[in-house]
């Protein structure tokens, strides 16, 4: 037992607090100056992500600014696909390209390198944790399968992952069997993070939305509630929180419950009233201020931070962004936001 209490990991474990910790998702990035210059230290994205001295170094950068209550690993949930054996680019201002999986291609996966692989992701996350305030949580995270999944099939970012989509339902079998080796992976994965020092994890479902009611259950609750049993059967208790962006209503509390997971992040689109209303009045959320009101800053970002805090004054709330922050965010609307989120306005 630590001695000194982690106010962002309490809340994570059911405990409210007077004014609700914060962090923001994608918090280490572009819109930091001392981040691009270590982005363009290390050349490819991906380098960055497999150097630790330089991840952690980012890691850590939006904690000397601003009164964060958590940094989170810095790494991308893509990495899983690229330990696996398909290799992941970043292009310059376009995102991710991978070589499209196929039926036959998941045969090449090779998931007994995912260890070595991701050795340099875990010494980043001790690198951290050796630096890190006692009273700060050390987030580490991975992406859920179904959205890793999105990337692998279509082999880039879409909005309505159709390709994965069809390939579910032209290829089942195949999907199930991608599924089993992506649930494995990211369970074994998150319990080495544990064990390298992570203090709780979030499973990132960032391409939720678009599914019927069945395929939610089997690609998003299902595959999510076997990594939350599997990593809690080798780190019993292990706190996870989930983001299931695009999801809202009645889904929001049956992935809550289907998964297990101890805190629910909600995008911005979720309207707070209506969760607060309608979710478990002892539940743990996250969230949810839309990333470009913080860009926009000013009196309707400070009222809509103060509406969310509100709305969720009488259940542990941690309080982010709904998605993540962008890059023409200015650094002072940052530190305005935390502000009043310790301070009231
Ligand atoms: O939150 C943090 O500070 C930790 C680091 C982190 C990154 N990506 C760094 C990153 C985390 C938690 C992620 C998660 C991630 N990555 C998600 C889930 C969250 C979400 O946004 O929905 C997804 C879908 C990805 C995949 C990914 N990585 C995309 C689509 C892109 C390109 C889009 C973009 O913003 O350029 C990335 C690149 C990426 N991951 C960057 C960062 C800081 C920017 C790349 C750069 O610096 O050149």
């Amino acid at each position: 037992m630590s001695a000194v209490t982690k106010p962002l990991l309490a809340t994570i474990g059911g405990e409210r607090q007077e004014r609700p910790p914060v962090w923001i998702m994608r918090q280490a990035g572009r819109y930091l100056p001392e981040y691009r210059a270590v982005r363009e230290k290390a050349g490819s994205f991906l380098e960055l992500c497999y150097t630790p001295a330089l991840a952690a170094e980012v890691t850590l950068q939006p904690l000397r600014r601003f009164d964060l209550d958590a940094a989170i690993l810095f790494s991308d949930i893509l990495v899983i696909p690229d330990a696996l054996g398909q290799r992941v680019r970043f292009e310059q201002g376009e995102g991710p390209r991978l070589e499209p999986m196929t039926p036959e291609g998941l045969g090449k996966l090779r998931p007994e390198a995912l260890g070595s692989h991701l050795a340099p992701v875990l010494e980043t996350l001790e690198r951290v944790k050796a630096d890190l305030a006692p009273d700060k949580t050390l987030l580490g995270f991975c992406g859920s399968p179904w959205t890793v999944a999105t990337y692998m099939i279509g082999g880039q970012g879409s909005s309505d992952q159709a390709a994965a989509r069809l390939f579910a339902l032209r290829h089942p079998e195949a999907m199930a069997r991608l599924f089993d080796i992506l649930v494995e992976a990211s369970a074994a994965y998150l319990v080495a993070q544990f064990r390298a020092g992570a203090d709780a994890v979030q499973l990132f479902e960032s391409w939720a939305a678009n599914l019927d009611d069945a395929q939610f259950a089997a690609y998003v609750v299902a595959p999510n509630r076997r990594i939350v049993e599997r990593v809690r059967g080798e780190i019993p208790g292990a706190p996870i929180i989930g983001f299931p962006r695009g999801v809202s209503g009645s889904r929001l509390a049956a992935y809550v419950e289907g998964t297990g997971v101890d805190v629910l992040g909600l995008d911005y689109a979720v309207p707070v009233r209506e969760a607060q209303q309608s979710l478990p009045p002892q539940l743990p959320v996250q969230g949810n201020l839309d990333p470009l009101r913080l860009a926009a800053g000013g009196a309707q970002m400070e009222a809509q931070a103060e509406a969310i805090i509100d709305a969720f004054r009488t259940r542990p709330h941690i309080f982010n962004l709904g998605h993540g922050i962008v890059p023409e965010t200015p650094i002072g609307h940052v530190e305005r936001l935390v502000e009043i989120v310790k301070q009231g306005r």
